[in-house]
């Protein structure tokens, strides 16, 4: 043979193997050019409408977001003190004649909340659940070629409060239109699971339900085919099978064609590898392909053990989760995938591996995150049963609607290899039923729920987070669960077994300690602080700003400090694993504080995304990267007597110097997971020093900083994609003249940007700021601000200039490729 046939050989052979299909669907980014209206008197369902004068907008969109803060608005400053409303969302769009042949469907993954949808005029259909994805077919109501189509949708977010932490109004979630062959693989109708896992070998098992909407029952070829992570394929399976056309079907449902693989040597997906495999499967009729439809999936297996707590693929691994809301600090509830992503990374920079959807359905581009970067999800359904929590919330609709939405939840999630744990529900009310009256319904309720899990998916864990952690509690009393969730609790985890003999046991959400950002009250860092005394009591406001001191000496009564917290989670080897409240700060539930206050203290990062002091405590204890991080800052008065405290890890020891001289040397003791010194206060350059066997780790440093001269611009990307969707997070720090950060300086900020984007918001992390988050100015909190740039869609750059009075200005520019 030729060496030029044989390299052709190769070539094509190549080709073969890699994915090389035609595409049958289309699914299509629905989400530019709605128009969009706030009114809740009139009805704007109808096919012809003016809707000329209302806005234009891009998905997704928040409108409370747009709203002012206020003490009077319903939702509360537990629901972050923004309006509410009625809002209506119309788009305008056609249909090529040559599509007539095709189904189409209308995709929305998550509205805020109960919606309708007319498309020309037709109702679709109503869902109250703000949190679920939903999707209405459109094609017997479609027209084509020239003649226009609409879709009108109304979105009630008026009856409030109907949520205990800011839920946003409107359609904030992405939208699609999806178009398919009359014969299609169904809406989410491929479930992958694995079984027989071991490090050699594992048995995929790849069940399809193929729908078919043509008139007649139809003979069809089902070929499926496994690629791996560089895109080649695998391993490849065809069925033959009849499917009778939907008409004929009572329920509507199709069969489900199951096939099985085997892969030897599988790459075991991991938090640390998270390594992931594709399904295709593609639908042929009469020798033609008419769908495919693509799957992504995980091969891992994992272990919840009484005694030993969690392990994945065979090895222990502690879940080091946080529990987040889904909103994103200034961009309110519109989600974003980069805006997600950059919180994901930022988590993982500290050693955080898990996640947890409080308390209700998330987006899914949050899971095919956590799937390609490695974290073990507990997928929530709700936060209320039957019994209410607030008078509007999901109870109103729980009777109605519990058991479709938490199926769909199921269908729509459980292929992705993040997802370990179904949580059906967060300190739900039905815990306390008084068995002795009578009102045992959280059993009831409790098995129903799980009953519906699992036939869907038998292969994760299902728990309730409880609040309740006595023997009396009704959801654990009803049997229904083996992986018993406890919230808080700390001093019990070890105790769990004289309560709940024989069970499993992960803390499904820990800590709510509370913190300002760069906010440090002075006094011995040892005194530990519960604020507020009780939740039902109100709460001065004892340091005058509505402040907490970030010294992790500060909590909820029902919680514990940081490192409370993280030293009982490694002391309890039958702790699975524990999700701390919370990773991110979120708008609502000011705790300790209600008005003026109207985003939490809650975050281990704040609303902006800038880490308080902790993050480097769990940096330091759950990361390998040295770390040795000082604080407070060194800005004091003369006589003051401050406790500057050290987080340090692959060091022995760490040396503190103030002006060059030291002020000794100390190591971690017993299970401290600090170290400190206290220090009469004198200006200058406080040093320390990590070191490892007497060799130099690493330094840090903290200056006593002059008056606040010049602003600083950093951006966390300088080049993003000319999309219309990505975004550059630019940090503005004060400093002083010599380059100091200036620790308290709280200077508006006004920013001004030209070029190829717009300003999506603006922040600082000060949960007491009422100035908008989509304006363009804000007031710094302790030395720091963000703004966050988008791309308008369009190739070129983005000129940010901020400035504020009596400061020397700054100028960024960020590239849109
Ligand atoms: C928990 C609750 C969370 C949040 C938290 C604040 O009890 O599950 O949603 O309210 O308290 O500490």
């Amino acid at each position: 043979m030729n060496k030029m046939k044989f390299l052709l050989i190769c070539l094509f052979t190549l080709l073969i193997n890699r994915i090389a299909y035609t595409q049958t669907r289309t699914k299509e980014d629905f989400d530019n050019n709605w128009k969009f209206v706030l009114d809740s008197t009139n009805n704007y369902s109808a096919e012809t409408v003016n809707d000329d004068s209302w806005r234009t907008l891009n998905l997704p969109h928040d409108w409370s977001i747009e709203g002012k803060f206020s003490k009077g608005n319903p939702a509360t400053p537990g629901g972050g003190a923004l309006p509410g409303g009625v809002g209506w969302y119309r788009k305008t769009f056609s249909i090529p004649a040559s599509q007539k042949n095709k189904s189409f469907f209308i995709r929305f993954d998550g509205v805020y909340e109960n919606s309708e949808v007319w498309i020309n005029g037709k109702p679709l259909g109503m869902r109250p659940n703000g949190y679920i994805t939903f999707q209405y077919e459109l094609t017997p109501y479609l027209k084509y070629g020239n003649e226009k189509n609409v879709i009108a949708v109304k979105v009630d977010n008026s009856k409030q409060p109907n949520s205990r932490w800011y839920s946003g109004s409107g359609i904030y979630r992405n939208v699609w239109l999806i178009s398919v062959d009359k014969l299609h693989v169904d809406q989410w109708g491929t479930f992958i699971s694995t079984t027989n896992v071991s490090d050699n070998a594992a048995t995929v098992n790849i069940n399809t339900r193929i729908k078919n909407q043509y008139s007649a029952d139809k003979s069809i070829v089902l070929n499926t085919s496994i690629y791996d992570a560089s895109g080649k394929k695998i391993t490849t399976s065809s069925a033959n099978t009849d499917i009778s056309h939907a008409e004929a079907v009572e329920d509507k449902s199709s069969p489900e064609i199951k096939q099985s693989f085997n892969i030897k040597n599988p790459n075991l997906w991991s938090t640390k590898n998270p390594y992931l495999y594709k399904s295709v499967s593609q639908v042929m009729l009469n020798g033609k392909l008419v769908d495919t439809y693509e799957t992504n999936f995980g091969i891992r297996y994992f272990n919840f053990d009484k005694d030993e707590g969690f392990s994945l693929n065979g090895k222990p691994l502690k879940i080091l989760g946080v529990c987040d809301h889904h909103d994103l600090g200034p961009l309110g509830a519109a989600i974003n995938t980069r805006a997600i992503q950059r919180q994901l990374e930022l988590l993982k920079g500290m050693g955080i591996n898990g996640i947890r959807t409080s308390h209700n359905p998330p987006a899914p581009e949050l899971l095919d995150l956590c799937d390609k970067m490695g974290f073990i999800v507990m997928d929530e359904a709700f936060d209320m049963w039957a019994k209410p929590k607030n008078p509007y919330d999901y109870h109103l609709h729980w009777k109605e609607w519990h058991k479709r939405d938490l199926e769909d939840q199921l269908l729509r999630d459980r292929n992705h290899p993040s997802v370990f744990m179904w949580s059906v529900g967060n300190e739900i009310p039905e815990q306390h039923g008084d068995a002795e009256k009578g009102d045992t319904s959280g059993r009831v309720i409790a098995r129903e729920l799980v009953a519906i899990v699992k036939s869907l998916d038998t292969t994760r864990e299902i728990v309730t987070a409880n609040d309740d952690v006595d023997s009396k509690n009704n959801i654990v009393l009803s049997g229904a669960f083996d992986l018993v969730g406890v919230n808080y609790h700390h001093q019990l985890w070890e105790k769990f077994h004289e309560i709940w003999p024989g069970k499993k046991m992960i803390v499904t959400e820990s800590t709510s300690a509370l913190e300002t950002r760069g906010y440090y009250d002075l006094g011995p860092f040892d005194s530990i602080r519960r604020w507020p005394e009780r939740w039902d009591k109100p709460f001065s406001n004892p340091n005058g700003g509505y402040t907490v001191s970030a010294y992790d000496n500060v909590s909820t009564p029902w919680g514990s400090t940081h490192e409370e917290s993280v030293k009982a989670l490694l002391k309890n080897k039958l702790v699975s694993g524990m999700y701390i409240w919370t990773g991110f700060d979120y708008i609502g539930e000011p705790t300790p504080y209600t008005w003026p206050a109207r985003s939490s203290y809650f975050g281990i990062i704040d609303l902006a995304g800038f880490p308080k002091d902790v993050y480097y405590m769990y940096k330091s204890v759950f990361t390998t990267e040295p770390v040795l991080h000082i604080y407070p800052h060194w800005n004091w008065k003369q006589g003051d007597t401050v406790d500057v405290i050290a987080y340090y890890n692959n060091a022995d020891e760490v040396e503190l110097y103030l002006k060059n001289k030291s002020l000794g040397i100390r190591k971690k003791t017993g299970d401290d997971l600090h170290v400190k010194w206290t220090v009469p206060f004198a200006p200058g350059t406080l040093k320390a020093i990590s070191r490892k066997n007497g060799k130099t780790v690493l330094t840090a440093e903290v200056k006593t900083a002059g008056a606040p001269a010049k602003i600083v611009l950093k951006a966390d990307r300088n080049v993003i994609s000319a999309d219309g969707k990505d975004l550059s997070f630019i940090t503005a720090t004060i400093e002083d003249k010599d380059g100091t950060k200036a620790p308290r300086a709280d200077n508006e900020i006004h920013f001004k940007i030209s070029g190829t984007g717009f300003i999506a918001g603006v922040a600082s992390g000060d949960p007491v700021n009422h100035e908008s988050f989509k304006g363009s100015e804000h007031k710094a909190l302790n030395g720091l601000a963000l703004a966050i740039l988008q791309s308008d869609g369009k190739k070129g750059s983005i000129t940010l200039t901020a400035s504020a009075d009596g400061m020397q200005p700054a100028t960024i520019v960020v590239n849109t490729k």
